[in-house]
């Protein structure tokens, strides 16, 4: 039994790499893959008056270009797999390496990369079933604000769609907006009558190897997109709960706003290709903000090789917001990703409630006990005591653990929770004690059968008693949940941290959202009756964590201030959710990460978002175009790849360095390298006021001590006919401790707080 759930689980990573193999050895000896090849900006600035004839054109260019370096022996490659042509122009093609490297060198090829696989930022559970109670966040809840919302557009790149799902409702909508031109595409499982006036539109798109293959269809396989769409947009759905337990009202960020589904994940991963066309299709439909819950994982190396990045530089050109997860590779520095500065990079934290599951050991109480199993004590002949010690699948005999309580103890990350609670539970085991690195411990997805974790103080006590005991028992009580729990917010364990691989000089995550235990829609298993209590159907709301779950918080802040600010640009909107971003938990003391020490920006970016005060923030940094014009410059791009990328003639400074990136007018700051010995090193930024002309805001500084932080004026005074000022901040590391010093500069009035977070690395 055990044996056969693992093949299951292995199998869309054998057929991932199958394509490939098969792509690449078809035709003759010569490896071929699918290839990115990028050329910089589409030269219509009006997505809109951008006819069929157009497009044609621009296919035939693509196709001419191809034909110039795949010979005429192989013309069945002469074919573009995606083709990009509304905000940006490409395709992608199965390539040999020496023919992308020819590609490269042409005149308006600004970059070619080899299609990369990238991963559903979710968490490293596979928690298909799972306790619910009430939904995330309700502080900016607030009809008069919501309909506003209705024009709003988000587009949701993910695995797609379970339009079933009553989050996606469209009781109460009114019509389509008139921005929209996209469309429902229509497979066997998926009607145009699916898409309504809630889920305006879904897309799918295929691997690049697999692009003969028109079997797709937009539905929603594994139900992360589900999830992220309606925590994202969600309308009101009331009493959602999982079997009754611990009801509450389910709704996205921002309940009245539109969704379209843009599909590019499978089991496996999800192709940059696919992400890019979806990113295209996407500014084209006119969406609003683009809800990307996918990242490379560890290995972001370039801004021009990352189909997120160069997408949502076009998006952002178009005024269309991108929100990302920075992913779940923390708690280690250096691992978050999508870390561009034109993105919106969001980590996870905790929200407040808890889920509790008390273990009674031994006999002699009139509960009912169950006969403990240690995983290492019932080993398969053939295994390593390491995995059976930790239960991963395979490892231990199914026969010993019929009946009984079975007990880990986690060490094993490649075996997730989620996959050994569905193992025992395919064992028919009776319940699961799972011992976890206290800091690894954060609610996840339950099952029918009861499951304890406990850390490593507990777990000691369980091992203990098992091995004093010859025939122990334990009892799992059921779990409750512990609303109001505090503290909350914490950093997740498991969320990307800082600083950013590519540069440094951009602090990022940007800003932290609720995701872990987020109830929101999931697809229904009713292929799994064994995690679905007699009597009852398939639940349709889950608890799942990850910076997925964290980033449609943010893209669901984003369409509700949209919807009241009608005018702010999308560097305004980013600026106010990060200087109105909260730093402090519910218990009033500063946010923690899972180990009780104060989080900093490298794990919580400018703090926990605050929708509400972000729509009064005073003042905001406007991070415009020429902004990410001279980063490219000072990151060593060339002149004429900038250019090409951005249909500008736009000039790099005459110096440009990577120490120059801090420079630029984002609404936190980062410098690398501090020389200790070395000269003061100062920034400069400008401020909007947005809020009531006659205004003056003081500046407070927040560092550690030895670092010497002056900012210059310390007062800023608006006017009527004055909206911006600039001010310098200066940075001395000479008495500085070494390596990263945190803190922030506040402008305050009477009644604005505009807080921007720092880090500096002093060496
Ligand atoms: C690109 O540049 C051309 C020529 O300067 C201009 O006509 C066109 O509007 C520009 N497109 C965009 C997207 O700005
Ligand atoms: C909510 O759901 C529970 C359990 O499914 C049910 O007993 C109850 O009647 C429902 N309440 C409402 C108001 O629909
Ligand atoms: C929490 O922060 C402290 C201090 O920065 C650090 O030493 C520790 O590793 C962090 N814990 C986690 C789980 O990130
Ligand atoms: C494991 O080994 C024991 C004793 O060496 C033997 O009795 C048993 O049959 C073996 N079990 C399996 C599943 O091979
Ligand atoms: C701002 O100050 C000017 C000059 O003192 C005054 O004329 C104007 O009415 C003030 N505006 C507001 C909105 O208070």
């Amino acid at each position: 039994m055990a044996s056969s759930l693992m093949l299951l689980q292995l199998l869309p990573f054998l057929c991932l790499h199958w394509l490939i193999f098969i792509a690449s050895t078809s035709s003759n000896e010569i490896p071929k893959q699918p290839y990115i090849v990028y050329m910089g900006s589409s030269s219509k600035s009006n997505l809109i008056i951008q006819n069929g004839e157009d497009v044609e054109i621009a296919k035939l260019n693509h196709m001419q270009l191809l034909s110039s370096i795949i010979p005429s022996e192989e013309s069945e490659r002469l074919s573009l797999i995606h083709h990009y042509k509304h905000a940006f122009k490409g395709f992608s093609a199965i390539l040999t390496d020496s023919e992308a490297s020819a590609l490269s060198g042409h005149d308006h090829v600004v970059s070619v990369f080899p299609d990369p696989v990238l991963q559903l930022h979710t968490t490293r559970s596979w928690d298909f079933l799972a306790a619910a109670a009430k939904p995330a966040k309700n502080t900016w809840f607030n009809h008069k604000y919501h309909k506003a919302a209705s024009d709003i557009i988000i587009g949701v790149i993910d695995t797609g769609i379970w339009p079933e799902s009553p989050s996606f409702n469209d009781q109460g909508m009114g019509e389509i907006p008139s921005r929209w031109k996209g469309v429902c595409m229509e497979s066997p499982d998926f009607k145009k009558s699916h898409c309504n006036r809630k889920l305006i539109g879904a897309r799918h798109y295929s691997r690049a190897s697999t692009n003969k293959d028109n079997s797709g269809s937009s539905r929603d396989p594994l139900g992360h997109g589900t999830h992220t769409a309606s925590t994202a947009a969600g309308t009101y759905v009331s009493n959602a709960s999982y079997f009754g337990l611990a009801g509450g009202t389910a709704r996205g960020g921002s309940p009245f706003s539109r969704i379209a589904s843009y599909k590019v994940c499978k089991e496996g991963g999800c192709s940059g290709a696919a992400i890019l066309q979806a990113i295209d299709d996407a500014i084209h439909d006119g969406v609003y903000i683009i809800s990307i819950s996918i990242g490379l994982s560890n290995s972001e190396a370039d801004y021009m090789n990352g189909p997120i990045a160069i997408g949502a530089l076009h998006a952002q050109q178009r005024g269309v917001v991108v929100i990302c997860s920075a992913g779940n590779d923390g708690p280690y520095p250096f691992t978050v990703s999508n870390t561009a500065p034109w993105l919106f990079t969001v980590a996870a934290s905790t929200i407040d409630r808890d889920f509790q599951s008390t273990v009674l050991l031994g006999n002699g109480k009139a509960i009912k006990t169950y006969p403990l199993a240690y995983g290492k004590a019932i080993a398969v002949n053939s295994t390593l005591l390491s995995e059976a010690r930790s239960c991963r699948l395979g490892s231990i005999d199914p026969k010993k653990v019929a009946g009984k309580i079975l007990v880990c103890i986690h060490t094993d990350p490649i075996d997730t929770r989620g996959r050994k609670i569905a193992g025992a539970e395919n064992v028919e085991a009776q319940g699961l004690i799972f011992i976890n690195d206290d800091e690894k411990i954060w609610p996840t997805e339950r099952g029918i059968l009861p499951y304890a974790e406990v850390g490593k103080v507990a777990g000691f006590r369980v091992i203990k008693y098992i091995n004093s005991n010859k025939n122990p028992t334990a009892t799992i009580l059921p779990t409750v949940t512990i609303p109001r729990h505090r503290p909350a917010p914490v950093v997740a364990y498991f969320s990307s941290r800082g600083p950013g691989l590519p540069t440094e000089n951009i602090l990022k995550p940007d800003v932290a959202a609720p995701g872990v235990a987020v109830l929101a829609a999931i697809v229904p298993r009713p292929d799994r009756p064994g995690g679905i209590p007699a009597g009852e159907k398939p639940a349709t709301y889950a608890l799942r964590s990850g910076t997925s779950m964290a980033c449609p918080h943010v893209t669901g802040a984003a369409a509700f201030i949209k919807s009241v600010r009608r005018k702010w640009t999308y560097s305004m909107i980013k600026s106010a959710l990060m200087t109105t971003a909260t730093v402090y938990d519910n218990t009033g003391t500063p946010l923690t990460n899972s180990s009780g020490n104060n989080a900093n920006p490298h794990e919580m970016g400018a703090g926990e978002i605050n929708p509400l005060k972000a729509l009064n923030p005073g003042l905001v940094f406007k991070t415009t175009i020429k902004d990410y014009l001279r980063f490219l410059c000072y990151y060593g791009y060339s002149k004429k790849n900038i250019r090409s990328m951005t249909n500008t003639t736009f000039n790099c400074p005459k110096k440009s360095s990577a120490k120059l990136i801090s420079n630029i007018n984002y609404p936190s700051i980062s410098k690398s390298k501090l020389d200790r010995q070395g000269a003061i090193r100062t920034v400069k930024k400008t401020v909007t006021n947005v809020g009531s002309p006659n205004a003056t805001y003081i500046s407070m500084v927040n560092a550690p001590s030895g670092l010497a932080v002056k900012v210059f004026p310390q007062k800023l005074t608006f006017v009527e006919g004055i909206i911006k000022l600039s001010f310098r901040a200066s940075f001395f590391g000479k008495e500085a401790s070494s390596g990263y010093n945190y803190g922030s500069i506040t402008w305050s009035d009477d009644r604005h707080s505009v807080r921007m977070m720092f880090a500096v690395d002093v060496e």
